[in-house]
């Protein structure tokens, strides 16, 4: 066998080995949905954006959906017909992998999951320590601070400013 050939065969094994394991590049295209379910929007949209469903897993969305009277310090309840047609669009595009804070607990937050952790951490891509306390961001929840489409549920790197 050729150099070429174990190269190609390498190669093929790993893209096969990828796309066995599931999960993640299928998150990364599911990351880049729009967000365009019209109730979610409405009733999940108006005190922050409409968070893209894919960057929390089933049981996270479960475990947000399930406690909205108690949301984050506000009663964001709704009524029980909403909450079922919003639950089933969040359970249907949600994170396929488990999504868990620091010490390894459903997350409710995607600001605590280790992949948010990861993407924004001080020192790359121009973030530095405190961007997310600056007054015109305040929360690293406040995504379209600095992502000028989030409202649209797009993220991606052409559309970023930092404060
Ligand atoms: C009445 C206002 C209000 C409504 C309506 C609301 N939220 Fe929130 N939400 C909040 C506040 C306040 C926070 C905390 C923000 C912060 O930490 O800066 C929050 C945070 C979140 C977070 C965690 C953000 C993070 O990663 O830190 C999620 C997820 C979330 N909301 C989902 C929802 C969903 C789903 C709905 C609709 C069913 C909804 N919210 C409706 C006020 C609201
Ligand atoms: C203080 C500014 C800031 C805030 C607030 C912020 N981000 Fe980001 N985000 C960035 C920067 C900078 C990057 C890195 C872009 C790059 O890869 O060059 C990034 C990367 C991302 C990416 C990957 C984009 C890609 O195409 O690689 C996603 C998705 C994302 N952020 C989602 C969020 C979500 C959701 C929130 C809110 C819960 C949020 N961000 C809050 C600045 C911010």
């Amino acid at each position: 066998m050729t150099t070429r050939t174990l190269t190609m065969l390498v190669a093929m094994g790993a893209a096969m080995s990828a796309l066995a394991s599931g999960g993640g590049d299928d998150d990364r295209d599911r990351r880049r949905d729009p967000v365009a379910d019209r109730i979610y929007v409405e009733e999940c949209g108006s005190c922050h954006v409409a968070y893209p469903p894919a960057l929390l897993s089933r049981a996270s969305w479960k475990a947000v959906v399930g406690r909205l009277a108690t949301h984050f310090g506000v009663d964001a309840s709704l009524e029980p017909a909403m909450g079922a047609e919003i639950n089933a669009y969040l359970q249907a595009r949600a994170s396929l992998r488990d999504t868990v804070d620091g010490d390894g607990r459903t997350a409710l937050r995607i600001t605590e999951t280790a992949w948010f952790r990861h993407e924004h951490r001080p020192g790359e891509h121009g973030l530095y320590r405190g961007v997310f306390e600056q007054a015109s961001v305040g929360s690293p929840a406040k995504c379209d601070a600095c992502h000028r489409g989030a409202a649209g549920g797009r993220y991606g790197e052409g559309e970023i400013r930092l404060p």
